[in-house]
């Protein structure tokens, strides 16, 4: 929460007051603190993707009463209009007076498309979370031999070896003398419950990919291994910025970052829990094991990781290994020795995420040359060949969530999420709503259509239109709007007039070189991981896109952006949530698991940063190819 301090010499707080709306939330806040941590503390949302730093523009509010003068930095990022109808950067105003501000819906509140369906694959099940009923033997009859040897009597050989912890131990006798019997659960070789009764039927387990954008929960059955039920939500750390880098700030750098962004997550986790058991008719504490993906630092704040150095060259992270670890130690509110399985991670910035991505698409057992690819604001790139896996991550930055897109938004509510210009400009938004603005997957459409119209050339250059071909159909041309500097040009895409909207949407020249900015670095990943297997596209027998971003995307139009390599439609696919696929496998099978292990310790990390070639590759891969 806002801490005030007080005056050395007063020993008063000096604090203004601060009101949002729509909510008529008001606050005491201490004179100097910026709108946008105020909104921080006291939970109001606010779009970030930067964090604060005031490089995304997106945390605009609008002040009804305490205007502060616009700074320079309002004019990067928000219109004349804007600014004069009272719009501010909230990360950049001080509180010093009494203020009134009415904050626009952030992302998190509204319905973000999220992905849960992924390419999946039958596996034999073998969970490494077991239950079994040990029905009541009158004590009379066991001639006076242990509890402890009398449950492991009549049981399976593995089950010799299995250890009880004291606390159990200490219970085990008023269980074995109960008339109702016990049921045992045992992970791995080690007990971690009992219950009275038989309660073998009700046996679960969860399966979470913690992504940067949004969190998906997954209970399944683990006496079937069917998907019982799935849930998800925005990852509350956005609330932090979208942008990761923007989180491993916070972690290093406010006192407590890193124990926020811990508790925010296992609070969500928690409400997921709770939420998914609600849905499936279960008590949270029917959930005997969790397996979680997700990238190196959701993996770090999870586990409350000093994540400092993996934010500075040479990105060590804390650990590589698998983990297992008590659900209680986490605060995760299970049955406290739940527990709670980490895939383990690559190096550097590739997580365990990209593992459960290559467990799902059996990456490992690879035939040809297969590359999949999870765009985000980080891409992970992995690259399996026979005998032979590579990873690596790339940079991309925000745009393909919205961020430094002038009009740019994540995929939600109003989004438009799909444009072709077959004949004049068609487009599609999300709930099917007026649009708001524009997500990753349209700026892909935008870009190619473009392109294929010669309105834009290979440079990722906007023609002025006395360098417009014939062929250019007038509607287009009609729609390209010539600014005196080339780089304030810009195509509308939808019209005011045409919306019932507050403005027309459209996407600018700096908007395409930040989209050339983070299409060439995946892309420069790529080819990277192809230079170092000595592979041409053609050589690729198939790319995966995995992902809600891969999911959602024209294919045909990533490849014309080169966003991917230049192959044949069929051998481009997209495999939705691999690495919430990946988790399942994990929960499911052991055999799965030990592959994962297995995998990730024979993965090669090739680091991009630094490498000579990699500057060369990201010059050509933001390029689009010539039409
Ligand atoms: S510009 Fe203010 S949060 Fe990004």
């Amino acid at each position: 929460m806002i801490d005030a301090q007080p005056d050395e010499t007063t020993g008063q707080v000096d604090t203004v007051r601060v009101t949002f709306q729509p909510a008529g939330q008001t606050f005491d806040v201490p004179i100097g603190e910026t709108l946008f941590e105020v909104a921080l503390a006291v939970g109001v949302e606010v779009d970030t993707v930067c964090g604060g730093n005031g490089s995304c523009g997106k945390c605009k509010v609008r002040f009804e009463s305490g205007l502060p003068p616009a700074k320079p930095i309002d004019y990067v990022h928000l219109s004349g209009g804007e600014v004069d109808a009272g719009y501010r950067l909230s990360c950049q105003v001080e509180a010093h007076e009494d203020m009134r501000v009415h904050v626009p819906p952030a992302g998190g509140k509204m319905q973000v498309q999220i992905l849960h369906d992924g390419v999946d694959r039958a596996v034999q099940l073998r969970p490494n979370v077991i239950k079994i009923h040990i029905p009541y033997v009158n004590p009379r009859q066991r001639d006076g031999i242990a509890d402890w040897d009398a449950v492991k009597h009549g049981l399976p050989r593995w089950f010799q070896s299995v250890a009880i912890p004291l606390p159990w131990l200490q219970q085990l006798p008023a269980f074995i003398r109960d008339k109702a019997g016990m049921t045992i659960t045992v992970a791995g070789r080690e007990v971690t419950r009992i219950e009275s009764g038989n309660t073998a039927q009700q046996h679960y387990g969860v399966a979470i990919d913690i992504g940067s954008t949004t969190v998906v929960v997954y209970l399944v059955d683990l006496n079937t291994g069917e998907e019982v039920a799935v849930t998800s939500a925005m990852n509350r750390q956005t609330a932090f910025g979208d942008d990761l880098i923007a989180r491993l700030s916070r972690a290093q750098f406010n006192p407590d970052g890193l124990a926020r962004l811990h508790t925010m997550l296992i609070e969500q986790l928690n409400d997921l829990f709770k939420q998914l058991a609600d849905e499936a008719g279960i008590t949270v504490d029917q959930i005997n094991e969790v397996t979680v993906v997700g990238n190196m630092a959701m993996h770090h704040f999870l586990l409350k990781l000093d994540s400092t150095y993996l934010g500075l060259s040479p990105y060590a992270p804390v650990i590589r290994d698998a983990m297992s670890v008590p659900a209680h130690e986490l605060g995760l509110m299970l049955e406290p020795h739940t527990p709670v399985y980490i895939l383990p991670n690559i190096a550097g910035f590739v997580g365990s995420d990209t593992v459960g991505v290559m467990l799902a698409s059996e990456l490992h057992t690879t035939d040809g040359f297969r590359l999949a690819v999870d765009v985000g604001t980080n891409g992970e790139i992995a690259l399996g060949a026979p005998g032979r896996l590579i990873a690596c991550s790339s940079p991309a930055g925000p745009a393909f969530e919205g961020g430094r897109i002038k009009q740019g938004m994540r995929a939600a509510l109003g989004a438009i999420d799909h444009v072709s210009m077959v004949g004049d400009v068609e487009y599609t938004v999300i709930g099917d709503v007026a649009p708001r603005g524009i997500c990753g997957s349209a700026l892909i459409d935008i870009c190619a259509e473009l392109l294929r119209h010669g309105l834009l050339d290979f440079t990722g250059k906007l023609l002025r239109h006395d360098e417009l071909a014939d062929r250019v159909p007038v509607h287009l041309r009609e729609r390209l709007i010539e600014a005196e500097s080339r780089r304030d040009s810009y195509f509308v895409l939808a019209r005011a007039e045409d919306t019932g909207g507050e403005h027309d949407i459209i996407i600018t020249q700096q908007d395409i070189r930040e989209f050339q900015l983070a299409k060439g670095a995946i892309r420069a990943g790529e080819m990277i991981l192809q230079q170092v297997m000595d592979l041409q596209d053609d050589d690729l027998s198939e790319v995966l896109l995995a992902g809600a971003f891969g999911n959602f995307i024209n294919l045909e139009n990533a490849r014309r952006v080169n966003l991917v390599p230049q192959l044949p439609l069929d051998r481009l696919r997209s495999v939705g949530n691999a690495a919430g696929v990946g988790a399942r496998l994990a929960l499911v099978s052991t055999k799965e698991r030990l592959a994962a292990e297995k995998m990730a310790r024979r993965t090669e990390h090739i680091q991009l940063s630094g490498l000579p070639d990699f500057q060369k590759a990201f010059a050509h891969a933001m390029r689009f190819p010539k039409t």
